[in-house]
């Protein structure tokens, strides 16, 4: 089915709160792309764990229901500015019922794995 009963409130870099409406599934980043959301930078690699933009900060509540990090993302995401231990790279985090309704927080500083600093605010 392609029903969107989930939804997402992601905070942007500018502390706008953007919410979203999702299918079971859809990664953070297929969400943020399919909406179009105010997000600068975000999602560089479009998903090849190639980059770290992706970079989302969960609350704990929500942070323990998340499937498993894999090796990989764990690699990129220690290249994350302001990494935190609620960090995931929203790429490879897949919305389900068990997080349905939940705010995460973009950091207002990314960098990519290829040195560029993007998003940064004076
Ligand atoms: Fe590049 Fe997620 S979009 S690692």
């Amino acid at each position: 089915s392609t029903n969107e009963n989930l939804t997402v409130n992601f905070i942007n870099r500018n502390g706008e709160t953007l919410t979203a409406t999702v299918k079971e599934g859809e990664s953070l980043l297929e969400v943020v792309i399919r909406h179009n959301l105010n997000i600068d930078g975000f999602g560089a690699c479009e998903g090849t764990l190639a980059c770290s933009t992706c970079h989302l900060i969960f609350d704990q509540k929500h942070f323990d229901q998340l499937s498993p990090i894999s090796d990989e993302e764990m690699d990129m995401l220690d290249l994350a500015f302001g990494l935190t231990d609620r960090s995931r790279l929203g790429c490879q985090v897949c919305m389900t019922k068990a997080i349905d309704g939940l705010t995460v927080r973009v950091p207002r500083d990314v960098a990519d794995a290829r040195g560029e600093v993007v998003g940064q605010q004076s």
